[in-house]
C-alpha cells in the first residue's frame, strides 16, 4: 500500500484545494492530510486565517478523499509524520517547489501544479466586507512603521493620508504610491472604510470620534484618551454605530503576551500578588516632554498599565504616583504608579528622562513569571519558582515590529462585525484611560 501524506491551511476551501487533494489521492492508496494548527501558523507569520482550525479540518473531511486528517504543529513536524505513518510519497503545491527537496530523505517528494486563479489569500480579501480601505491620519514615524506591516493582512489597504501638514501627507503618499492625499479630514472619512490614527496625542479623541459618527471603523494609536470620560464616550459611540474601535496597544495583541498572562493567571505560579512592570525610553527634547500632554505617563505608561490591567483586572482600590518633573520643566520625566487590588499589588514606571531595565515580573503564591526587556516585544519569559535552576522557558514568535498583529485582529473584527476584542476589551482600556487620567492628575510626591 502507497502511503502518501500532504499539508495544508485549508482556509475557506476552494477548488485549488479539491484539486490538489484529488491528485495527491491518486499518486498512493492512502491520503494522510495534515491541517496547520492555528498557533503555528501565527508563528510562520500567517496571520490572517479566517476560519478555526475545526472548520479547516471539516473542510477537509467534506473533501471525501482523506482517509486520515492529523493537525501540524511545528516546524520539522513533517519528518516526525513522514516517519511515524511510514508515509512513501510527500506532496504539495508547486508553489512549494523546491523547498521541500530536504525530505527526499525521508520519501518521495512530488510538486503537483498549482490551480491558477485561486486561493485563500485572493477568497479571503473577496469575501464579506471585502477589501477595506484605510485612511492614515498623520504621516509621521508610526505611519511608516505601519505601512511596513500593513501587507501582512491582506483584505486591508491603505487608500489615502491625512495630515494637517499637506506638504507631509503628499510626501508619504508619493513615497508608498498611495491613491490620495486627503487636504481635509472629513473628505477622507467619506472615502474609506477604516483609520489608523497616527496623530499627536491630543488629538486622538477628536479623529476618533468623527471616524466613528461617520461610521468608519478606528485603529488609534495609544494612548486613545488621557481621561476616562473620553474613552468611555468613543466606545460606547462605537458601539451604537456598530463600528470597531481599537486601541493599537501592540502588546496586547502579540502572541507571546497574551500566552504569558493565561498561563500567570491560571495557577502555574500560584496566585498573583504583585506586578512590576517598567517601560523607560530616553528622548530627545521635543513633543514629549511639553505640556499639556506630553510626559512620561501620557507617552509610555500605556504599556506597564496594560500589563497591569490584563494581569489583575480593571478594579483598583488604591492608585499612588511618585513623578519626577524637573525644575523648570512642564511635565513628568518619569513616574512609579502604584496600583492595588484587593489581592495584590502593581507598581507600574514609565520614563522618558530617566533609563530602567525594562523587564515584566509577575510575582505568586508558588512562583513567578520573568519577561526580561523589552518585555513590550514579548518574544520570551521564564516561569522561576524557589529552587535555583528550576524554570521553564518559553519563546514565541514576534514578527516585525509587532503591528501586524494589532493590525489583523482590527481587520478580523471588521470582518466579523465585532466591536469587543477579547485581548483588549473596551472596558480594559477604558480601565487605562482611568489610570493614566488619575497618574498625570495626582500630585502628592513630587520630586524635583
Ligand atoms: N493549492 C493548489 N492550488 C491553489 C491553491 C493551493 O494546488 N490554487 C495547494 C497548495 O499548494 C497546498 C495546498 O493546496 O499544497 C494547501 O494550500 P493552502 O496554503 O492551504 O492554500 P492557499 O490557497 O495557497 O492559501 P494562502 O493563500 O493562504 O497561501
Amino acid at each position: 500500500m502507497t502511503r502518501v501524506i500532504t499539508y495544508g491551511t485549508y482556509d475557506l476551501f476552494h477548488e485549488g484545494h479539491k484539486r490538489l487533494l484529488e491528485r495527491a489521492k491518486e499518486l498512493g492508496d492512502y491520503l494522510i492530510v495534515g491541517v496547520t494548527s492555528t498557533a503555528f501558523d501565527e508563528s510562520r507569520g500567517k496571520l490572517d486565517v479566517s476560519q478555526s482550525l475545526v472548520e479547516r479540518i471539516e473542510n477537509v473531511r467534506k473533501s471525501g478523499v482523506a482517509d486520515e486528517i492529523i493537525v501540524e504543529e511545528f516546524q520539522g513536524q513533517k519528518i516526525r509524520d513522514i516517519i511515524e505513518h511510514k508515509v512513501d510519497i510527500f506532496t504539495v503545491g508547486s508553489d512549494w517547489m523546491g523547498k521541500f527537496d530536504y525530505l527526499n530523505e525521508y520519501c518521495k517528494v512530488v510538486y503537483l501544479d498549482r490551480t491558477k486563479g485561486v486561493s485563500s489569500t485572493k477568497l479571503r480579501s473577496e469575501e464579506g466586507v471585502g477589501i477595506q480601505r484605510l485612511g492614515i491620519v498623520g504621516a509621521g514615524r508610526v505611519a511608516h512603521r505601519f505601512i511596513a506591516e500593513v501587507r501582512y493582512v491582506s483584505g486591508l489597504e491603505v487608500d489615502s493620508v491625512y495630515d494637517p501638514d499637506h506638504a507631509a501627507a503628499m510626501e508619504f503618499v508619493q513615497k508608498y504610491d498611495l491613491r490620495h492625499a486627503a487636504p481635509d479630514y472629513d473628505e477622507m472619512l467619506n472615502d474609506v472604510g477604516a483609520v489608523y490614527i497616527a496623530s499627536p496625542h491630543a488629538s486622538h479623541v477628536e479623529y476618533a470620534r468623527k471616524a466613528i459618527d461617520a461610521g468608519v471603523h478606528v485603529l488609534c494609536e495609544k494612548p486613545l484618551s488621557l481621561t476616562a470620560a473620553d474613552a468611555e464616550d468613543l466606545y460606547a459611540r462605537a458601539e451604537a454605530n456598530s463600528v470597531v474601535l481599537l486601541e493599537a496597544i501592540k502588546t496586547a495583541f502579540c502572541p507571546g503576551f497574551r500566552r504569558m498572562v493565561v498561563l500567570a493567571r491560571s495557577g502555574s505560579i500560584g496566585q498573583i500578588r504583585s506586578i512590576d512592570a517598567t517601560f523607560t525610553k530616553l528622548m530627545e527634547p521635543g513633543r514629549e516632554f511639553e505640556g499639556p500632554d506630553g510626559g512620561a505617563i501620557s507617552e509610555l505608561a500605556t504599556f506597564p498599565l496594560l500589563a497591569a490591567v490584563k494581569l489583575l483586572g480593571t478594579e483598583f482600590e488604591d492608585v499612588r504616583t511618585t513623578k519626577l518633573v524637573p525644575e523648570g520643566s512642564d511635565v513628568d520625566t518619569f513616574a512609579r504608579i502604584d496600583l492595588r487590588t484587593e489581592k495584590a499589588t502593581a507598581t507600574c514606571r514609565a520614563g522618558i528622562g530617566v533609563k530602567a531595565e525594562g523587564s515584566l515580573v509577575v510575582a505568586g503564591t508558588e512562583g513567578y513569571v520573568y519577561v526580561p526587556a523589552p518585555w513590550w516585544l514579548t518574544n520570551y519569559y521564564e516561569e522561576r519558582f524557589e529552587e535555583p535552576g528550576v524554570s521553564r522557558r518559553y519563546y514565541y514568535a514576534f514578527d516585525g515590529d509587532g503591528m501586524r498583529y494589532e493590525i489583523s485582529e482590527f481587520h478580523r473584527m471588521i470582518r466579523e462585525g465585532r466591536t469587543s476584542s477579547f485581548m483588549l476589551t473596551p472596558q480594559e482600556s477604558i480601565a487605562i484611560a482611568r489610570l493614566i487620567e488619575t497618574a498625570r492628575a495626582d500630585n502628592t510626591a513630587v520630586l524635583r
